[in-house]
């Protein structure tokens, strides 16, 4: 959204938050544009901080209800944001973006086996490849966790898995085929390994 239209702005404050340095999605385009003057970056690292909070952002940001303001993150964020602005009586200057996929196919699920760390799970036709992964303790990539930023992709071992935002079906029928799966916009449609 900002390289689209960052064109036409020209007063931006972004306040982004991630467990370290390392994990920001495009940091580096972020810190340049920064560099440039082009936007004002905030960033605040959660490893050893704690998440960001309305307070924190209303602190960092002191000129926050003059702005228009865009949020994507997790659903208790936004909630509590949603809430600020409504109790603030400006509901109308926040514009949300929720950090999942809205699902708009079910699929039948079936059971992930995570093949490298021998870990094996039964999902529904709802859940994604990557919450239940990490439900089952398995380390997963991830980034977005919306289908933008593709930092979830892994191969698919075998198996198939469903689009949740389209249902398109994905499959492997051997190791071998070079699938590769976007695992948080994706559950399983029937049995499917998954190479992690
Ligand atoms: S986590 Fe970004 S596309 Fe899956």
């Amino acid at each position: 959204m900002l390289r689209e239209s960052l064109r036409e702005l020209d007063d931006v404050v972004l306040v982004h938050s991630c467990p370290t340095a390392e994990d920001a999605i495009f940091g580096a385009e972020l810190r340049a544009l920064a560099a440039a003057r082009r936007i004002h970056l905030i960033e605040r690292f959660t490893t050893g901080r704690g998440r960001l909070t309305v307070d924190d952002i209303v602190a960092a940001v002191p000129d926050l209800a003059e702005r228009s303001a865009w949020a994507c993150g997790p659903a208790p964020m936004l909630d509590a944001l949603e809430q600020h602005y409504r109790e603030s009586g400006m509901a109308d200057r926040l514009r949300t973006e929720r950090f999942r996929a809205a699902p708009v196919v079910t699929g039948v699920g079936g059971s992930v086996t995570f093949t490298r760390t021998r870990t094996s799970v039964h999902t529904d036709g709802a859940t994604s490849v990557l919450d239940a992964g990490e439900a089952a303790g398995v380390l997963m990539p991830s980034g977005c966790r919306m289908g933008v930023c593709f930092g979830c992709v892994v191969p698919l071992h075998r198996g198939a898995v469903r689009d949740l935002r389209n249902g398109d079906l994905t499959t492997a029928a051997d190791s071998g085929d070079g699938v590769l799966v976007q695992t948080c916009v994706s559950a399983a449609a029937g049995a499917c390994e998954i190479a992690l």
